[in-house]
């Protein structure tokens, strides 16, 4: 606390980052990062860029990486907002288009930025509790409300939530902002992208981080009306007017195009996820359904956090989240490559014989 901070930061409490420990040797599973590096067009494209015109600040637009997200999602450039990583398009979103009378809606359980976002904007909000099962009801959703946003799959349970629930509530939600935060939807979840053209409240965020191997670039990108672009657009013009670097937009530009190296990394992911989950409930884990490159599983007689330090002996890491008590007995696991999941469940013998 000091004399010389705003009010709002006296008043912050700040999202924590999972950790980016420096171990050698870890195996880490702990933030959803992707096992494989990214395309090799994605490196030669970066290397190409250390030069000369480095002197230059990059393009304000980001033309050409706003053609390569439209070209892939076949919607036009208009429709396209680029960022910093998803974490800032999210952060625009919410003072741009989620800030009202009314209270924002998202689920009790879900990706701890939100509330934080809240916070940092004095946004109004309310959170809706999951289902027994941990599944989203759309339902629930179906009151008067400043905007609504959850994941989908929903974090850090890894639940996808199928499209025509999402169409449900774009049909029952005509007057707010619907966010569909798609950080994971590449590892098997429907994607609401083809509903941009129908529902001119929708948007929806996507990552570079996650599928495209590109956490280190740091690339997000929002898909709506071009209403909605244009909210995004005056924010971000108000803020940093080069949020997307000439490294990030070459190496982007690259990952988007490359589109058989992303089927078969993300086709890699999802075999080892199903292979692990078949192996986790062999060895007592109850897992929770996932459309994401992460699972949520939890031991029928052993604690979360328990686990959770025991594989850190192990020179394992994964994420254990404290509250609320209802996700306590948990592990949220990201899925590595197939020895990486030898290595957790040699692990996890161990400490469960
Ligand atoms: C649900 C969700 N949304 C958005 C993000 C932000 O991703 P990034 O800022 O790396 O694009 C994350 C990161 O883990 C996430 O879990």
């Amino acid at each position: 606390m000091s004399k010389y901070w705003s009010d709002v930061v006296h008043k912050l409490t700040p999202y924590v980052p999972g950790e980016q420990p420096k171990i050698n040797n870890l195996v880490k599973l702990n933030t959803n990062e992707n096992p494989y590096g990214p395309s090799q067009k994605v490196i030669e494209a970066l290397k190409l860029e250390a030069a000369e015109t480095l002197r230059l600040y990059p393009d304000p637009n980001s033309d050409a990486l706003k053609a390569a997200i439209a070209k892939v999602h076949h919607l036009d450039s208009s429709q396209v907002f680029v960022g910093n990583g998803s974490d800032e398009v999210l952060a625009h979103v919410f003072q741009a288009l989620l800030k009202h009378d009314l209270p924002l809606l998202f689920p009790d359980i879900t990706y701890s930025f939100y509330p934080v976002y809240c916070g940092l904007y004095d946004i109004n909000y309310q959170t809706i509790p999951l289902a027994e099962d941990f599944g989203i009801c759309v339902e629930d959703y179906n009151k008067p409300n400043g905007g609504i946003i959850f994941p989908n799959p929903n974090a850090p349970t890894g639940m996808p939530l199928p499209l025509a629930k999402i169409e449900w509530l774009l049909q029952n939600n005509t007057e707010s902002v619907v966010v569909i935060d798609e950080a994971y939807v590449d590892f098997g979840t429907e994607s609401a992208v083809t509903l941009v053209n129908q529902y001119p409240n929708l948007l929806v965020t996507h990552t570079l981080s996650k599928a495209r191997s590109l956490a280190g670039l740091r690339v997000g990108y929002a898909l709506g009306s071009v209403e909605l672009i244009e909210a995004l657009v005056r924010v971000k013009d108000s803020f940093n007017s080069y949020p997307i670097d000439r490294f990030a937009s070459a190496g982007a530009v690259a990952a988007m195009l490359d589109t058989d190296y992303f089927d078969e990394t993300c086709a890699k992911v999802i075999a080892t996820r199903e292979a692990l989950i078949k192996d986790l409930v062999s060895l007592g884990f109850d897992v929770l359904p996932s459309g994401a490159n992460f699972i949520f599983a939890k031991h029928q007689t052993r604690d979360g956090a328990e686990l959770s330090s025991a594989l850190r002996e192990h020179n394992i890491i994964v994420r254990h989240f404290k509250s609320p008590s209802r996700i306590a007995p948990y592990l949220r696991i990201t899925i590595g490559t197939d020895v990486q999941s030898e290595l957790l469940l040699k692990a996890l013998r161990a400490i469960l014989s």
